[in-house]
């Protein structure tokens, strides 16, 4: 199964893809997370994306499109792979056609994960990450045992900095202008896969592998 996952900040791309990447036996590819921990260990690309990240405002393609055809070189990807926040603009769909023509491995389906911006800006605002272990909590909807610990590994939790009002709705704006696109670019190639997103974790991941399993009876 070769994956695309697309969809709004906060339309749970990341927690989605855990269950699908186990499902499929599939590597979970995410540009956010490459990012972010490339951030953590101070690297020059970690260093370059930050100013980006924090403004909600996309990196640049030249640095992001060598970071996925990089990835895409590496030796897990026989069963296939589930790539998470890329592509994200329809420069970027290309680069990918191309690169994944020439190794004769075209996309097998682009999921779409639909959630109005109302539900984005509760989910995403409330959101808390782990310093240490990278684990998710919300304020409302997760909340941990003691606020501001995580429930796994007792790190100290944080909020993203584009996870500040401000930045979510630049980054709702960008995905509008430079994102959606690519929704249709797909839907030219007959790849397009659309689902809620909204309800329980469970239930959105069973109504995906549903979908994803009938477009390829
Ligand atoms: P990235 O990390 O990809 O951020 P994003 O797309 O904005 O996605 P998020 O991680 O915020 O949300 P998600 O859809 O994964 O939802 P999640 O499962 O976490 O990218 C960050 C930045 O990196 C970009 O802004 C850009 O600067 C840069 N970047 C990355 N890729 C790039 C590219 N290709 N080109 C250029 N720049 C790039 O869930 C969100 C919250 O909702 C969590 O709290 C979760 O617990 C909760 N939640 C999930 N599902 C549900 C549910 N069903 N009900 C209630 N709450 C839920």
């Amino acid at each position: 199964m070769r994956l695309v996952l697309v969809g709004p900040p906060g339309a749970g791309k990341g927690t989605q893809a855990q269950f699908l990447a186990s499902h499929y036996s599939i590597p979970h590819i995410s540009t956010g997370d490459i990012f972010r921990a490339n951030l953590k260990q101070g690297t020059p690309l970690g260093v370059e994306a930050k100013g980006f990240m924090d403004r909600g405002e996309l990196v640049p393609d030249s640095v992001t499109n060598e970071m996925v055809r990089d990835r895409l070189t590496h030796d897990d990807l026989g069963n296939g792979f589930l790539l998470d926040g890329f592509p994200r603009n329809v420069a970027q769909a290309q680069v990918l056609r191309a690169i994944l023509s020439e190794k004769n491995t075209p996309l097998d389906a682009v999921l779409e994960l639909a959630v109005e911006s109302a539900e984005i800006v509760l989910r995403l605002s409330g959101r808390r990450v782990c310093r240490d272990c990278g684990k998710g909590a919300h304020i409302e909807f997760e909340r941990p045992a003691k606020d501001g610990i995580c429930d796994s590994c007792q790190g100290e939790l944080y909020q993203r900095e584009d996870d500040k009002e401000e930045v979510i709705s630049r980054r709702l704006e960008v995905y509008q202008e430079q994102t959606a696109p690519i929704v249709d670019f797909y839907r030219i190639e007959g790849l397009l896969i659309t689902i809620s997103a909204t309800g329980s974790v469970a239930d959105i991941t069973e109504r995906a592998i549903k979908a994803l399993n009938r477009a390829h009876q």
